[in-house]
């Protein structure tokens, strides 16, 4: 008995199909029975009938999650998801779930968190995995495609860098060793050797920030390139970026808009990307205009938090006049829905004069925190390229401007949005003297250094590359609040379980 997948019933209109998988709910009604069946691929609605006496009592006493064979005719129902529905006649039940603890009522995040092995079986999660699962096969495709070799690079490392402070530390057989932050350093090595480079790994960083954009595991997709310079680096992340959207937005739009997705808002994103240096970046924090248009936004949000609380009032004042059980849980979920609605958007209204006041008194010299890059972010409709950020701020490898010594020849890429930073990179320091000297700066031993040097002594080259973080990409492409969503089982600072 060959298995069809629910996302291939569509082409089986009038066939006899099996289907494998989990069902989601069923709902009865006299003498028939709808049932809400997943296999990972899609959902579809099956119904079954009293006049297939077998089938219809196989489904009796089985609880959400229950595992099942069914064999029925694919219909064509236009009104069911994906179009078509499937006819029982024969069930065969593989697994009883009983008491599934994730139910259709509401549950706190920390309860969804600590059953994420379960809480990947819902058609949200699978909507952002199945998104996740594209963008990495696009981000491996583009640069398979443009000529770029895979390197695989070492996980255990013997020194940073991206700096010491975010360094998980392992004993290497009594030796210190470092779990990659980046696959970096190495791969500029490769570059010398192939030209054009990639590496794709999980990646390291003992974060002490319990933010929506950190993890202390992430994946990171690293091109290198040599004899590229900053503008080759700037032309290649807005190919890349724009690439990525375009396969999610061909292959998984019905995925984006289940979560609720502005699709438009990707579908502008199209090179050209707007740049700025970094010095123009301050100038536009400081600018009155840019803190005349945050105190609108702050007034229309303080407006939507009334209308939302009046909202809120109204429905309470329905729920004092309804009587049936569904009436009254529609209206207490939709009261939920507005209340954390209006909790989230209160602590915005709070903290947002602060983030105004960040903008106005931002000094040249510090770094951008998440705050000035989502204040940033949400000035353009597509991702901003932002370069030349001051050297003090920058890792060592970095190259050092020749037109502002002050400055690298660096780039970060912040999603719009508000989402900030998703990719950072830079063209990188090929004159060994000055290398050395920065190192030493920074109180570097050049010693655990000295084959990522050599590169410096036999044929250096100008060449550059960047990272993009995944996470953070599916984050921005899904529309997520939070990044703890965008990886299967996400490690966070507080979070190592399941
Ligand atoms: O800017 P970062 O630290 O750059 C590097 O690691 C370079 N060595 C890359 C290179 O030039 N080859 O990190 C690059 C990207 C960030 O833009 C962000 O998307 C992601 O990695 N990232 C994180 N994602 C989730 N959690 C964290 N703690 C992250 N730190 C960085």
């Amino acid at each position: 008995m060959t298995t069809t997948r629910i996302s291939s019933l569509p082409s089986h209109i009038g066939q006899t199909v099996t289907l494998r998988g989990w069902i989601r709910a069923i709902r009865s009604s006299g003498k028939i029975r709808f049932i809400e069946f997943r296999d990972g691929s899609g959902d579809c609605q099956c119904t079954v009938e009293a006049i297939h006496p077998e089938a219809f009592s196989a489904f009796e006493g089985l609880g959400q999650e229950s595992s099942l064979a069914l064999t029925g005719e694919v219909r064509e129902e236009p009104r069911s998801v994906g179009g078509v529905e499937v006819s029982i006649q024969a069930a065969e039940v593989l697994h009883i779930s009983e008491d599934y603890p994730i139910s259709r009522k509401e549950h706190g995040i920390d309860f969804l968190m600590q059953h994420r092995h379960l809480w990947l079986r819902s058609n949200r999660q699978n909507a952002i995995l199945r998104i996740r699962h594209r963008i990495i096969t696009a981000a491996r495709g583009f640069f398979d495609q443009d000529g770029f070799t895979l390197i695989d690079t070492p996980i255990f490392q013997p020194g940073a860098a991206e700096g010491a402070g975010t360094l998980f530390d392992v004993d290497y057989f009594g030796e210190p060793a470092y779990l990659a932050q980046t696959g970096q350093l190495y791969l500029e090595t490769a570059a010398m050797a192939m030209g054009k480079v990639y590496c794709f790994g999980p990646t390291f960083r003992a974060e002490k920030s319990k933010t929506r954009r950190h993890l202390t595991e992430f994946w990171m997709i690293e091109p290198e390139v040599a004899f590229a310079e900053l503008e080759d680096l700037e032309v290649l992340s807005e190919r890349f970026l724009s690439y990525i959207v375009q396969e999610v937005l061909t292959h998984n739009r019905d995925d984006l808009e289940s979560l609720g997705r502005d699709v438009s808002a990707l579908e502008a994103i199209q090179a050209p990307f707007p740049r700025v240096t970094y010095s123009e970046a301050v100038d536009l924090l400081h600018h009155p205009d840019l803190h005349a248009k945050l105190e609108a936004e702050l007034a229309a949000e303080q407006t939507r938090l009334q209308e939302l609380q009046k909202e809120i009032s109204n429905k309470e004042g329905q729920l004092a006049q309804v009587s049936k059980a569904w009436k009254v849980e529609k209206l207490n979920r939709e009261i939920r829905d507005l209340q954390e609605q209006a909790k989230e958007l209160d602590l915005w209204i709070q903290n947002q004069p602060a983030h105004i006041e960040d903008a106005k008194t931002f000094e040249w010299g510090s770094d951008f925190g998440g705050d000035e890059e989502t204040i940033l972010s949400k000035q353009f409709d597509r991702p901003l390229i932002v370069t030349e950020y001051p050297r003090e701020v920058k890792a060592f490898y970095m190259k050092r401007n020749p037109s502002d010594p002050r400055t690298v020849r660096n780039l970060d890429v912040l999603a719009p949005e508000g989402y900030g930073e998703i990719i950072g990179g830079s063209q990188r320091e090929d004159e060994l003297d000055v290398l050395m000297k920065r190192m030493e700066e920074e109180g570097m031993d050049p010693e655990p250094y000295q084959w990522y040097l050599d590169m410096r002594r036999y044929g250096s080259v100008p060449h550059g590359g960047f990272g993009l973080g995944i996470e953070r990409t599916v984050s921005w492409i899904c529309g997520l609040k939070h990044i703890r969503e965008t990886i299967p089982f996400p490690r966070l600072m507080g979070r190592m379980m399941p």
